[in-house]
């Protein structure tokens, strides 16, 4: 009896996290992939979708310009709730901490369906650091049948708090398997990205979107790098620019003009792989370029006050720098000036994944399943 299996997702994180656990779905004789996307992100998303060839069978497009979560969480889970009552899924999956990750995990409960989550047991410890996706994945934990630890730290995480040991399956981050073999796939980059992989000086691709940064932290971050940029004459940064206008607005106000640092569109994940394999260093507040620098074995500095990834600051793969402008410009200066913990970090084992995730996933469905 083929089962079938309904991956909800909606931001672009989640696509490049889900994205190899439908592939392997797909080639499971005994399961079905079905596809919902609640595209909470619209342009960012479909991105993602291309390059996999993912073509959902179901796109709720709840996209609105500035949304609050509360008003993509009440969209989506009245929405995904009907989906899931018509489609009568075996489980529903769900990805990592957003809004919609949330939604998906309510709609399957009230239908009566079990939910599996995709990289669950992350914790900061935190309410309010990241907001909201601390509270998210720890309702989500509430909710799951099954949960894929990334880690065996993630794992013991839910474990003490009290999930049961069965429920818990210790299976790699997907993203590895991702990156892994995006990192193979060859790539053409438009040319004034393509200058900066085979130029001379050195490049940071830098990121910043998260919410507990807006206004203050933001700017301050934004001006860390510019810093760093006035005082490491052969670095140029590459940014491309989250489509959040309160992001933007911020990002290309304070580094808008200046001549080595490079704002560009959102990267599709192909050419944005291809610029963290050239680059020398990682300056983020990103989850997912957490575990990805880890995997590409690029030193990551993270412009975030907390972390959900502890193993990555204990393994060496990456630093907590925060979002004050002095630490940001001193943090950097000092990787980039000493060569013996640039090579330390540089050359720290990943602890985030052996590339075989998807397949330790589906493993566990198939046999949940039976
Ligand atoms: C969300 C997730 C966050 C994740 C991030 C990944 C929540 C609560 N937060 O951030 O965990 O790290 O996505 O990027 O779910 N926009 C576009 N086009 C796009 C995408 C966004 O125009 O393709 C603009 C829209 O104006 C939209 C805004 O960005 O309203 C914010 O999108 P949203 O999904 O709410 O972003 P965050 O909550 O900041
Ligand atoms: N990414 C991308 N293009 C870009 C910037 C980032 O494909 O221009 C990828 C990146 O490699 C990572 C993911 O998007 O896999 C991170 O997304 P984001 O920072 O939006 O979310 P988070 O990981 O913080 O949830």
């Amino acid at each position: 009896m083929t089962r079938s299996v309904l991956f909800v997702f909606g931001t672009r994180p989640e696509a490049i996290k889900m994205a190899p656990v439908i592939e392997r779905v797909r080639d499971h004789d005994g399961l079905r992939a079905v596809v919902a996307v609640t595209a909470q992100h619209r342009e960012m998303l479909d991105q993602v979708l291309e390059l996999f060839g993912i073509v959902p069978d179901f796109d709720l497009d709840l996209m609105r310009d500035r949304q609050l979560p509360e008003e993509v969480l009440a969209r989506a889970v009245t929405a995904l709730s009907a989906l899931i009552r018509d489609t009568q899924p075996d489980i529903v999956l769900v990805q990592g901490d957003t809004t919609t990750t949330l939604a998906g995990a309510l709609a399957g409960f009230y239908a009566h369906v079990p939910v599996g989550h995709l990289e669950a047991g992350l914790r900061t410890g935190n309410l309010a650091s990241p907001f909201p996706e601390e509270a998210n994945r720890r309702l989500v934990s509430q909710l799951a049948a099954l949960s894929f630890a990334p880690t065996r730290h993630a794992a013991d995480r839910l474990l003490a708090e009290g999930a049961d040991p069965a429920s818990v399956i210790v299976t790699g981050n997907t993203v590895v398997d991702a990156v892994t073999e995006v990192a193979t796939r060859a790539a053409t980059l438009p040319p004034e990205l393509a200058a900066l992989v085979s130029g001379e000086r050195r490049l940071a691709v830098v990121t910043l979107h998260r919410r507990e940064s807006w206004g203050e932290p933001l700017e301050q971050a934004c001006l860390g790098v510019r810093d760093v940029l006035d005082a490491v004459s052969d670095l140029v940064v590459v940014l491309p620019v989250h489509r959040n206008p309160v992001v933007s607005e911020v990002v290309e106000r304070v580094l808008g003009d200046h001549e080595r640092a490079v704002l560009t569109d959102p990267l599709g994940y192909l050419e944005f792989v291809q610029l963290l394999k050239a680059c020398t260093i990682v300056l983020s507040d990103s989850g997912g370029l957490q575990e990805e620098a880890a995997a590409l074995g690029k030193p990551l500095l993270l412009l975030r006050e907390t972390t959900e990834r502890p193993e990555g600051a204990e393994a060496g793969t990456l630093k907590l720098v925060g979002t004050d402008r002095s630490a940001i410009a001193r943090e950097t200066q000092a990787l980039l000036s000493d060569a013996d913990a640039y090579r330390a970090m540089s050359e720290a084992p990943n602890p985030f994944g052996d590339g075989r995730a998807s397949e330790r996933i589906v493993a566990a469905i198939e046999e949940f399943l039976a």
